[in-house]
């Protein structure tokens, strides 16, 4: 049997906190709703579509980065941490987004970006004029370059979205000068967290926002913030290049960085002890394995990591079910729980990503998503939901060059990992752009909307029982009243190669069926929920269904591991 730690009924889980099971609904506030009328969405937005998402079911939302920020990375560039860029809004309107999610029982996440600023931060500008040797530049990575003249980079890493990981500057006297290291885009300056004005800075950063009342922090690039301390090269720049940012051993993972987490812990539980509140880190953790990945979830780490693999897994119940294993083992003794995700800004939608051949969503990419959707929200731990992933959005992928703005497009001339088609403006409402995301009909949203978004629209997605909107509805319903879904045991059941079929607690079966033939059901009668139309006895291709049967002794219900 796995287990995650502790508990099967409703009285225990009551006793539990709050994000152990959460779901956390992303909110990319540039895209959510647009109260301004200027084409780009704003705290304003966000706090007028609180409603909606109260009507959801979520508990909470996670806001992606509304700080000062020449938007060369949509935020992800921080010029100010404490602030609130003017397009959108000001420190008044989200005082006003806090306390209207709160009285909803909304939590507040925000996003937190350590790992680099912007360039236009004053302390990277102040590093630029204090020159070679200077306090203001020892807070960041200058080094000068090699070679004649260093004329060449200091070593030989990559950069995440593209060219070298450093550029040159040139000194106020003109001349060419050191170097300065960037992960991400020249905009985007990495910090030396060895100097301790770096860790002072966030440590302020998360009182302050704390004091203002949030429920915690998503963690950018969490497994950063350290580089090796000789910046060597790299010994395979190559695979560095090729895949994704866990890779570089000298760039990423350092032991280091652990230091910082229980700092950041500390900081939190010394809220929670004020007020009884528990706030969450969750970290954007992408490393090599399950096994290290459970290091930054150690009980005085993170509360918690999104656990990418599932996102990673092609459609296949082997990889679903050992992503699964190895999540829920890995995860087990750390003080976490698993924190599953199948959608967020910087990835292909669902819809798109299983649909093959069928990009726009009507067919087989949206039932696999709606059974995904099943699957994930049946599992032990919390799970997040990226907007629109409730509407069954379809990855826009036609969107021409002129009008993308992923920085990695500008940096490697690559259409195929740009991420805009994941950010284009929710519909809401009626027949033609901007779908009610922004006020006013006139306006053009900042990525265009495709004429088809209107059949993904809110208000079209509410009046259909069978929409995506409903079964998210109702799994997050049930999921919040079955208390065998909440945390606990997952025990496989034996099932044909293309089904994976689980229970949870005593009595509640999710079954998917990943193949396209029909297979018998795994329990009597009709599902409780199904992403598809079930005929009595079966389970359709590309379905999942969830059961509540009357005890595990239920004659369909065999286990057949116990690990
Ligand atoms: C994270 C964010 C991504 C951003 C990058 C650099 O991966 O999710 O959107 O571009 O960090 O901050």
């Amino acid at each position: 049997m796995l287990t995650a730690p502790a508990s099967n009924g409703p009285s225990q889980r009551l006793t539990l906190p709050w994000w152990r099971d959460a779901v956390i609904y992303q909110v990319y506030v540039r895209s959510f709703l647009d109260s301004t009328g200027d084409g780009i969405g704003d705290l304003a937005g966000v706090r007028s579509g609180l409603p909606y998402l109260k009507k959801l079911g979520v508990d909470g939302i996670w806001l992606s980065p509304f700080y000062p920020s020449p938007q060369h990375d949509h935020g992800y560039d921080v010029a100010d941490y404490t602030g609130v860029d003017p397009v959108y809004g000001d420190l008044g309107e989200f005082a006003l987004l806090v306390g209207d999610a709160h009285r909803l029982d909304i939590k507040v996440l925000l996003d937190i970006v350590p790992n680099h600023c912007s360039s236009e931060h004053p302390w990277f500008q102040q590093a630029l004029a204090a020159g070679p040797g200077s306090e203001a530049r020892s807070r960041f990575h200058f080094v000068p370059g090699r070679g004649p003249g260093g004329d060449l980079p200091p070593n030989n890493w990559h950069a995440m979205f593209g060219g070298p990981a450093w550029s040159r500057v040139t000194e106020a006297d003109g001349t060419p000068g050191e170097w300065y290291l960037h992960m991400f885009t020249p905009e985007q300056p990495d910090l030396n967290w060895r100097n301790p004005a770096v860790g002072a800075l966030f440590d302020q950063v998360l009182r302050c926002w704390l004091d203002r009342g949030v429920d915690g922090f998503r963690i950018d690039v969490a497994a950063g913030l350290f580089k090796h301390p000789e910046l060597p090269d790299s010994p395979d720049p190559e695979a560095d290049a090729r895949t994704r940012d866990s890779v570089n051993p000298l760039a990423w993972n350092q032991p280091e960085v652990h230091q910082v987490w229980r700092r950041w812990r500390e900081v939190c539980e010394e809220y929670t002890a004020l007020d009884g509140r528990e706030r969450l880190l969750v970290g954007e953790v992408s490393v090599p394995t399950a096994r290290e990945h459970a290091l930054y979830v150690r009980p005085d780490e993170l509360h918690q990591a999104f656990f990418f693999d599932l996102l990673g897994a092609a459609w296949d119940a082997s990889a679903f079910r050992t992503v699964i294993t190895d999540a829920l083992r890995d995860i087990a003794g750390t003080g976490s729980s698993v924190t599953w995700v199948l959608n967020n800004h910087d990835q292909v939608r669902t819809v798109t990503r299983y649909g093959e051949s069928d990009p726009k969503g009507s067919g087989l990419g949206a039932a696999r998503a709606r059974a995904a959707a099943l699957l994930m929200l049946a599992l032990p731990g919390a799970a997040y939901v990226y907007q629109g992933e409730e509407l069954g959005l379809p990855e826009v992928v036609d969107l021409p060059d002129e009008v993308l703005t992923d920085p990695i497009f500008r940096r490697t001339g690559s259409r195929a990992r740009v991420r805009d088609g994941c950010r284009v403006p929710l519909p809401w409402s009626g027949h033609a752009s901007p779908f009610g995301f922004s006020a006013g009909t006139q306006v053009k949203p900042w990525l265009p909307q495709p004429g088809w978004f209107a059949e993904h629209a809110t208000d079209r997605a509410l009046a259909d029982p069978r929409s995506f909107w409903h079964l998210y509805r109702e799994g997050l319903q049930l999921r919040r009243g079955l208390p065998q879904l909440g945390e606990g045991a997952l025990r496989w059941l034996e099932s044909p190669p293309q089904v994976l079929a689980f229970e949870r607690g005593d009595g509640l079966i999710c079954a998917v069926n990943f193949g396209t033939e029909p297979v018998p059901a795994p329990a009597a009668g009709a599902p409780l929920l199904s992403s598809g139309t079930c005929p009595a006895g079966t389970l359709p291709g590309s379905t999942a269904a969830w059961w509540v049967v009357a005890s595990a002794t239920n004659p369909h219900a065999r286990p057949i591991s116990s690990q």
